[in-house]
């Protein structure tokens, strides 16, 4: 079959994911449109894609499963019979049952999920964890798993087509936990609101940027990543806890993995 759009549609707080995706573009020769549903303001976007569309989707595991952020927003995003391929970024521990999760959500939204990919990334949280992945092999990995889909595509006769995409992953799935997680701000802010209109759920207040609802964060770090002063960070106690958490998969490099 022949795709006419190229779509990315995505949650990526720190950008690692949307990086990632962005190299499909190179891959695909066809026109590519981004639909970023990061920002806050993405909780009201909707759409919806047909026949000749071909969207891949790209998360970041958080705790083993799709964020409760991005489900959330996926509510609105539709396919009707759309091809799709999923792809999971991982901060080099686990990804789980995220595959699983975002393969179910995808094919209840009208997708067919063709393919989809774990990658292996930098922490965003533990940042010493896989640092600066991912690395050239790791690019190398992805670029074989766009081609990879782009010869599924090509042999896709849509008329007769049913997805038969197996991921790993279990049902039920790992119970969801929000991690106590969330940055504080040091007297280096200035106001500039910047994390203000950045932050993905809307935690941090308007009127006192350093004030931050702990009820709403997710622990993205987001807003630790774009604060131009450095003012945001996570209290040091936190980070030892973390460290120490995930102090294997600071010694054991896993490589990413494909489903075609
Ligand atoms: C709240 C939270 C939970 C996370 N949970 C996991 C996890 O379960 N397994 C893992 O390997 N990495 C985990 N990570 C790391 C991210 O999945 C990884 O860094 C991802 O690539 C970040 O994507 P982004 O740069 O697009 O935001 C977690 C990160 C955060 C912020
Ligand atoms: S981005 Fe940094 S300086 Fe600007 S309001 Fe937020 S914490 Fe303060
Ligand atoms: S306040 Fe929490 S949810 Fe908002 S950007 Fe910062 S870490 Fe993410």
């Amino acid at each position: 079959m022949d795709i006419k759009k190229l779509h990315l549609v995505y949650f990526s707080p720190t950008g690692t994911t949307q990086s990632i995706l962005r190299l499909a573009a190179r891959s695909f020769s066809t026109e590519v449109v981004e639909h970023n549903l990061t920002d806050y303001a993405a909780r009201k976007v909707q759409l919806e894609f047909g026949k000749d569309d071909f969207v891949l989707f790209g998360f970041p595991v958080y705790g083993g499963r799709v964020p409760e952020t991005f489900r959330e927003r996926m509510k609105d995003i539709k396919g009707r019979c759309t091809p799709a391929a999923l792809i999971a970024t991982y901060g080099n521990r686990e990804y789980e049952d995220a595959l699983l999760e975002m393969k179910n959500i995808s094919e209840g939204n009208g997708f067919l999920p063709i393919g989809a990919a774990a990658i292996v990334t930098e922490h965003s949280v533990i940042r010493s964890i896989a640092a600066g992945r991912p690395d050239a092999k790791d690019r190398v990995f992805i670029e074989g798993f766009y081609s990879e889909l782009k010869k599924k595509i090509l042999a896709i006769s849509s008329e007769n087509f049913i997805a038969k995409l197996t991921v790993p992953g279990k049902k039920p799935y790992r119970r969801y936990m929000k991690l106590p997680m969330t940055p504080v701000a040091t007297a280096s802010c200035t106001a500039c609101k910047l994390c203000v209109k950045r932050c993905p759920v809307g935690a941090i207040d308007a009127h006192n940027p350093r004030k931050t609802d702990r009820d709403k964060c997710i622990g993205c770090m987001r807003c630790v990543r774009i604060c131009p002063k450095k003012a945001r960070h996570l209290p040091k106690l936190k980070m030892a806890v973390g460290k120490f958490y995930l102090s294997s998969a600071e010694r054991i490099r896993k490589e990413p993995e494909m489903y075609i």
